[in-house]
């Protein structure tokens, strides 16, 4: 704690309380956003905002410019900007922890080199030595000079991984499949259910296969335990198909040309037989779920290649520099972490739906829920002290249109709010025609529709005009004045992915901030972890088992007396 100061109790605080006052006014009032939209022909203009890829209609959230207002100086009560500089400077601001959060430095540009000292170490000249590294690897896999110790190019990927070691790199690759350009398919394997590698691993040939093992820590259950397997598998299968003889030296020589490892814990790397040239590292100051732009992403680089890799660097970098140097009326990062915070604390929403109308962003969702909610699921602020208000919000979703033939319906018409954030695209990679309708702008008119049926509705005097009977009207009602963020980018490009992400992750930190969180632990997934290790013995020895709860034993039970 010793360079960060405790945090300021925000409900404690002028802002809050005139936020409060604010809220109930609107209520009372009856303002929606019928009314705004209709009383000032400048709401879109001056709720607009754009970055380089991305440009940002804010228009539809239930703000005036007095929210806005209240909300940015309810951001400097906190002293927002004092903890972010604090974060881009690698202070420790992750307390419980003790380590600095320096995520942004994985993007910085090699010329910034010796600009950031931390723990008297060169953050940038650092990242820069792995990512060249990671480069001349790539280069060298996707070129066929990188052979499997059959003297084979390497044609399929096995990226072992969970959690961050995962989630962005499924994410990413999922995202920016059209750039995959190497005849290189990658597959992550990340669940402890043996169903999850024996799906992935079928039909692959080991002397074709690279496996990279990821894992910050290198003593992840689900990710050492399918590593193992992976090892396994591989050399069985080099052996059976006579490519080794499976003496001690063939089997060095194997695991030297097909396993690779991404961690932060380089000594485990070597005891797994790994080649220590043939690891990459990164650092305690770059948290899991922020660490696709480290070592991590090296699946990407080997199959995007590293101009693209590159390219998705500068997308995170650019959306640094604009959350830095914007002041925060006009800064739309800080505007929607705090707009999620009048949600959550003031509207009480308790979830928050993303909804990329794109279906190269499906795993985007999944991705966000470790992000935001392994960061803010907190009830412990930095300082050890409880939080004194609502804190992190369900973030969920699927890609358009998907969602629309599925849970919309609560999203239009439930009892509770739901904000969401669309995002879109105005170019896709696969431009089609079905007869004279180009399908995109079929799509796009979705998109489009979403966001105006749950800004403006549809009123009973507007079903009655369609004939429906009235006791049927309440049913077809659309009260409107759901609130939706619109992100319209003009490609999903490497870079407009990386302004994506860094949008993301700084959304999470504002929020954070203003709750007084340290969202860079995650404390509560350790006691799962825990029992899990006691638990297991007791599916098949009795001693272990009278240490359960009863619960626990009566389902050992039924999986005892149901095991064939
Ligand atoms: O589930 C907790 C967690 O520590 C995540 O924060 C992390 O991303 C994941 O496990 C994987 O950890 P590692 O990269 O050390 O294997």
């Amino acid at each position: 704690m010793a360079d960060v100061p405790a945090p300021i109790d925000v409900t404690q605080t002028s802002e809050w309380h005139a936020l409060q006052q604010h809220f109930e006014k609107i209520q009372s009032s009856g303002a929606n956003l019928k009314s705004w939209f209709a009383n000032d022909p400048q709401r879109v203009k001056k709720l607009s905002y754009d970055l380089s890829d991305l440009h940002f209609d804010l228009s539809k959230n239930l703000v005036s410019d007095e929210t806005i207002k209240l909300l940015v100086a309810l951001g400097k009560a906190v002293d927002l900007e004092g903890r972010r500089d604090a974060m881009f400077s690698g202070v420790h601001i992750n307390t419980t922890e003790d380590r600095a959060v320096l995520h942004t430095a994985l993007r910085r540009p090699a010329s910034e080199a010796g600009s950031l000292i931390v723990d008297g170490q060169d953050a940038v000249a650092d990242v820069h030595e792995v990512l060249d590294r990671m480069y001349a690897f790539a280069n060298k896999v996707r070129s066929g000079e990188w052979k499997g110790v059959t003297g084979k190019k390497i044609e399929n990927v096995v990226s072992i991984g969970i959690g961050g070691s995962d989630l962005g790199p499924v994410m990413v690759y999922e995202a920016l499949k059209p750039y995959a350009d190497a005849g290189i398919n990658v597959r992550y394997v990340s669940n402890i259910d043996p169903n999850d590698m024996a799906e992935k691993v079928k039909g692959l040939d080991p002397e074709t296969t690279l496996v990279i093992i990821v894992s910050k820590t290198f003593t992840t259950l689900e990710t050492m335990t399918n590593a193992r397997e992976a090892k396994a598998w591989l050399l069985e299968g080099l052996k059976s198909q006579g490519a080794i003889d499976g003496g001690d030296a063939s089997v060095e020589r194997a695991i030297k040309s097909h396993f690779v490892a991404v961690s932060t814990n380089l000594e485990l790397v070597e005891q797994f037989g790994i080649d220590p040239q043939n690891a990459f590292g990164f650092w305690s100051w770059v948290g899991g779920r922020y660490s696709v732009d480290a070592a991590v992403g090296l699946s990407l680089i080997i199959a995007f290649g590293p101009e693209v890799f590159k390219d998705f660097l500068a997308g995170f970098h650019d959306l640094d520099t604009y959350f830095c140097e914007t002041p925060l009326e006009q800064n739309v990062v800080a505007l929607m972490g705090l707009l999620n915070v009048w949600y959550v604390n003031f509207y009480k929403a308790e979830s928050h739906a993303v909804l990329p109308y794109d279906q190269y962003l499906h795993r985007f969702p999944a991705y966000l829920q470790q992000l935001t909610m392994e960061s803010n699921g907190k009830s412990t602020r930095w300082d050890g002290t409880p939080v004194t208000c609502e804190t992190g919000e369900i973030f969920w979703g699927e890609a358009g249109t998907n969602g629309q033939h599925a849970f919309y319906q609560l999203i239009h018409q439930g009892t509770r709010m739901i904000p969401a954030d669309f995002i879109a695209f105005a170019n896709t990679p696969n431009p089609t025609k079905d007869g004279e309708q180009d399908v995109h702008e079929l799509f796009l008119g979705n998109f489009l529709a979403q966001t105006k049926a749950l800004a403006f509705g549809k009123t009973a005097d507007e079903v009655r005009a369609e004939g429906t009977a009235e006791w049927m009207v309440p049913a077809r009602v659309f009260t409107g004045n759901r609130p939706t963020t619109s992100v319209f980018g003009e490609a999903l490009t490497p870079h407009a992915l990386g302004e994506l992400i860094a949008l993301y992750e700084h959304i999470t930190f504002v929020e954070g901030t203003v709750w007084g969180l340290d969202s860079y632990d995650q404390w509560g997934v350790e006691l799962g972890k825990q029992l899990a290790k006691q638990i297991t013995p007791a599916l098949h020895d009795d001693e272990a088992l009278a240490l359960q709860d009863e619960s626990t034993k009566a389902l050992i039970a039924y999986y005892r007396a149901h095991r064939k």
